[in-house]
């Protein structure tokens, strides 16, 4: 038998479902729809956080086009390690070129808020590198969870503080193909 096989019904691992495929469609277009009203005819530079929204992002930038004109970079940081608690240390995998950003509108695509430390840091950080404007979309925001005060001009859904997983969201990098949004059972993150 192949290692790669766990079992046969990976559904089976979440307790419930958050946001079902065309529920995540309908935040997707809200979202876009506020893109496209602050941003019609300009150019736009989407900073994609991988891994975790890079399903979102692919979903958002198709619904932005004729009306804008988007560049897209990508950065991947990492706060949680493979688990589910963040350990509040912001690495930097993949960078972008300062000339990507500089003198540009740059609006951060993430997947979920959560303490909000590591966008604050991001968004410093493409700061300092010249942007014209930054703003922040998240598609979930774990209100409650922020440590500091942060500005998200455009947002999904607000969501209590538990660990969600799906839409590109993982548990130990596994999940992230599963369609909706959802909470894995208990078990599984004790596995
Ligand atoms: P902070 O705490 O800095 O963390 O706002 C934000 C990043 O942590 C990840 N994160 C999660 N990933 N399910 C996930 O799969 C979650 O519930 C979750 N909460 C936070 C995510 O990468 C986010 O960008």
């Amino acid at each position: 038998m192949s290692n790669c096989r766990i079992h046969e019904n990976f559904e089976a691992d979440f307790e419930k479902v958050l946001f079902d495929e065309e529920e995540l469609q309908g935040i997707v277009h809200k979202i876009s729809e506020e893109i496209k009203q602050d941003h019609r005819g300009e150019e736009i530079v989407l900073v994609v956080i991988l891994k975790g929204s890079f399903i979102f992002a692919a979903d958002l930038i198709r619904k932005l086009f004729p009306v804008c004109y988007v560049r897209v970079e990508f950065m991947q940081v990492s706060s949680y390690g493979d688990g589910a608690k963040s350990s509040g240390e912001l690495k930097l995998f993949l960078d972008i070129k300062p000339k990507a950003v500089k003198g540009k509108k740059v609006i951060v695509i993430d997947d979920v808020v959560d303490t909000a430390l590591t966008l604050s840091k991001i968004k410093k950080r493409i700061e300092s590198l010249g942007a014209q404007q930054v703003q922040i979309c998240a598609l979930l925001d774990k209100e409650e969870a922020h440590k500091i005060d942060i500005q998200i001009e455009y947002k999904g859904k607000s969501i209590l503080n538990e660990f969600v997983t799906g839409y590109g969201l993982d548990f130990g990098q596994k999940y992230r193909n599963c369609p909706y949004v959802g909470v894995l059972k208990k078990e599984v993150y004790e596995k």
